[in-house]
């Protein structure tokens, strides 16, 4: 077993990192105050080739593999998971799903200019009354003949007001239900989409969080992503890839936080040395990098699997129940080996709290991963 990096990672992962020093770092608290889009910080992410990583380059990707992106999610979401969660979106859900079920029309169309970092996209599977239980979609689209009719509204989208492209996940037949959902490609403009409120969240706030809403929407035929039908599975395929994005961005949390504690631990004085000779903080910071390690091998096996052909789903699964919630326990011991600086802004350290919440909720809750964990194993 070999767990060296090869070079071209290393050169990834460096890339990351030097990106989130010079370029996210300053500015991000001001952006997670006042809810501010990195506009000018995705738009040079998508002229690094960083919103299409695992992209073949013949439609403006990459061509690099998963475990590169994992590196280079770790090293952004560290600083910026503002940032982040917009990469991961794009990569994962939106050109991942494009590559691997469009049509090669599809592809030049919608793909290329997401692959470039021209445009942005968007997942559109969550609704009101459909969060975890996703084959309940209220959301229609009525086969009209060489277009669907599409009404429904989506929420807590991601990307909801930067994206062009958004794929959407609708009922196409009630009778058949989860056999009788499909995936549309959807333009932005189109008559009848209509961009609803902006969510005022918790974390990451700099990334856009908005309500969709389809008003008889004639989507093209043609927009319809793979067979009649394949919605449901396309979702689910597409978010178990997701699921290894978001675990990576978990990771980096959680080692972003970590970082910031080691520093402040050696630096800071109480009772006559440095708290972290204080076994009291020593342990706290042992137990950090130990768990961080941990998910850090479970991010890179479902990388390694998925870049090997291999069948991701459980690890994935894994990977995100577990760094997520390392995330949480790290970020809040993080703030509280900072004392009364950790809970003020500019250190950070409460904005990497707030921000590690979402990766236990989104592209499945912690419940959720363990419902696909368990039925892996019981099988
Ligand atoms: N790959 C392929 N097919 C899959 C699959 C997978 N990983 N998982 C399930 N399926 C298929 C099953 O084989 C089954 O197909 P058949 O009946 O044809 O054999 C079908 O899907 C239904 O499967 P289940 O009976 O297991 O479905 P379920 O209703 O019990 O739900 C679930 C399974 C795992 C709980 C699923 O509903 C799920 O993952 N829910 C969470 C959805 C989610 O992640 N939502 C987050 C929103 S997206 C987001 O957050 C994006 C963002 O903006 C950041």
């Amino acid at each position: 077993m070999n767990f060296e990096l090869t070079e071209e990672q290393i050169a990834v992962r460096d890339a990351a990192r030097e990106f989130a020093q010079t370029k996210l770092l300053p500015g991000v608290i001001e952006r997670d105050e006042n809810q501010t889009f990195p506009a000018e910080q995705i738009k040079e992410l998508g002229e690094l080739g960083f919103l299409a990583m695992m992209v073949d380059p013949k439609y403006g990707g990459s061509g690099m593999d998963t475990v590169s992106y994992v590196l280079a999610i770790e090293e952004l979401s560290k600083v910026d998971a503002s940032c982040s969660v917009v990469m991961s979106v794009n990569n994962s859900l939106v050109c991942w799903g494009l590559e691997t079920f469009g049509t090669e029309e599809q592809k030049e169309k919608y793909l290329k200019p997401l692959a470039t970092g021209e445009i942005i996209g968007a997942f559109c599977l969550s609704e009101p009354e459909a969060g975890s239980d996703a084959t309940s979609q209220q959301t229609t689209a009525i086969d009209k003949g060489d277009y669907y009719l599409l009404n429904g509204t989506k929420n807590w989208i991601t990307n909801g007001n930067s994206a062009s492209v958004y794929l959407v996940i609708a009922q196409t037949d009630v009778e058949k239900a989860h056999r009788g959902i499909n995936a549309f490609i959807v333009e932005k403009g189109m008559h009848g989409f209509v961009v609803g409120q902006k969510e005022n969240k918790l974390g990451i706030r700099g990334s856009d969080t908005h309500s969709l809403m389809f008003t008889d929407v004639k989507v093209p035929k043609e927009n319809r992503i793979g067979e009649d039908g394949f919605g449901f599975t396309f979702a689910m395929k597409t978010l178990s890839g997701g699921r290894i994005g978001i675990a990576a961005q978990a990771l980096g949390i959680a080692s972003g936080a970590y970082e910031l504690a080691l520093q402040y631990s050696k630096e800071r004085k109480a009772f006559g040395k440095e708290i972290s000779k204080h076994q009291a903080i020593a342990f706290k910071l042992a137990d950090m990098a130990t768990e961080i390690e941990a998910a850090r091998l479970l991010c890179l096996k479902s990388a390694w699997l998925k870049d090997n052909g291999k069948n991701y789903d459980k690890i994935g699964a894994m990977a995100k129940v577990f760094a997520s919630e390392t995330a949480m326990k790290t970020t809040v011991e993080a703030v509280q080996v900072h004392g009364g600086y950790g809970f003020v802004k500019e250190y950070h350290v409460e904005r990497l709290m707030r921000d590690a919440k979402i990766t236990q909720i989104y592209e499945g809750t912690s419940e959720i991963q363990r419902i696909v964990i368990s039925r892996s194993i019981l099988k």
